[in-house]
């Protein structure tokens, strides 16, 4: 992509998304590492997504009230599908999918179940399985997002959730729409790490060789996977990817205020 288009995009996003400072897309590998890398004032430590397994206890909202960096995080939020193959640290890689424990959940079903890959050889039979996506091998630590639908139903099942002694009718399948919440921390915590991130699905006809291959139960749903790793130049994507053959709609489509229309 040309200079001038890329200082464009930044614009347009900016612009578009409302952002109040200038929105730089990511995809520059140079620019990526600086935008991508840990800012020495970052998290405070008692923010941080490592945390201890008892902190479940009743939080004080108050800390949560000053300025976090989640907006130059979404900033910098897109899909990335080219990767350098410099690995990423084992505790790098827990910090990022133990935000799993933080993902919103239907009557705290918790549904949600990841499986991490960083062996070669698999994610290279991975990408054979899949085809023509050279990135998901490249990526140096491939995250499998599954649910387990039945984790819903036991605990709809329990008595503070039945009405008239039975599970509740789904609005939606909230095992679904818990997984693509699961995905989205995954997203913003891998950038939170300094890394870059992207999201494919396995299509049906691969869905069931893709399960065999990492054992993964048929109980198991295949919501997404996530690739994580250093973002490298990926803008010969540019013109193949739906974001940029789709124009982003205005906030006015998307959003409605107070009745709809
Ligand atoms: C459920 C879901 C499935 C997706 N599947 C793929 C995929 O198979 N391959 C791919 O390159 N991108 C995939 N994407 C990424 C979208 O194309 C991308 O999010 C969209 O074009 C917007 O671009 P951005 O995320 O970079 O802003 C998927 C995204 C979602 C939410």
């Amino acid at each position: 992509m040309a200079e001038g288009d890329q200082a464009l995009d930044g614009f347009r996003l900016a612009f578009e998304d409302g952002f109040d400072g200038s929105v730089r897309a990511v995809r520059d590998p140079a620019v990526d590492s600086a935008l991508l890398s840990c800012t020495a004032d970052r998290v405070a430590e008692e923010d941080t997504l490592d945390t201890p397994v008892d902190d479940d206890a009743a939080v004080d909202h108050g800390t949560y009230s000053r300025a976090v960096e989640l907006r130059d995080i979404l900033q910098r939020r897109r899909m990335v599908r080219a990767y350098a193959p410099e690995p990423v640290d084992r505790v790098v890689i827990e910090r990022i999918v133990s935000t799993v424990r933080r993902a919103p959940s239907a009557g705290f079903s918790q549904g949600q179940r990841l499986l991490v890959v960083t062996d070669d050889g698999t994610r290279g039979a991975i990408g054979e399985l899949l085809g023509d996506r050279q990135w998901v091998t490249e990526a140096p630590v491939l995250i499998v997002v599954g649910v387990r639908e039945d984790d819903y139903h036991e605990r709809y099942r329990k008595p503070d959730k039945v009405i008239d002694g039975a599970e509740i009718e789904w609005p939606v399948p909230y095992w679904h729409f818990d997984a693509g919440a699961a995905a989205m921390l995954i997203l913003l915590a891998a950038i939170d790490e300094g890394y870059a991130a992207g999201l494919f699905g396995v299509f049906v006809e691969a869905m069931q060789p893709f399960k065999q291959l990492l054992n993964i139960p048929d109980e198991i749903a295949v919501a997404c996977c996530i690739t994580v790793g250093k973002a490298a130049d990926d803008s010969s994507w540019d013109a193949l990817t739906s974001r940029l053959t789709q124009a982003r709609k205005p906030v006015d489509d998307l959003v409605h205020w107070e009745r709809w229309g």
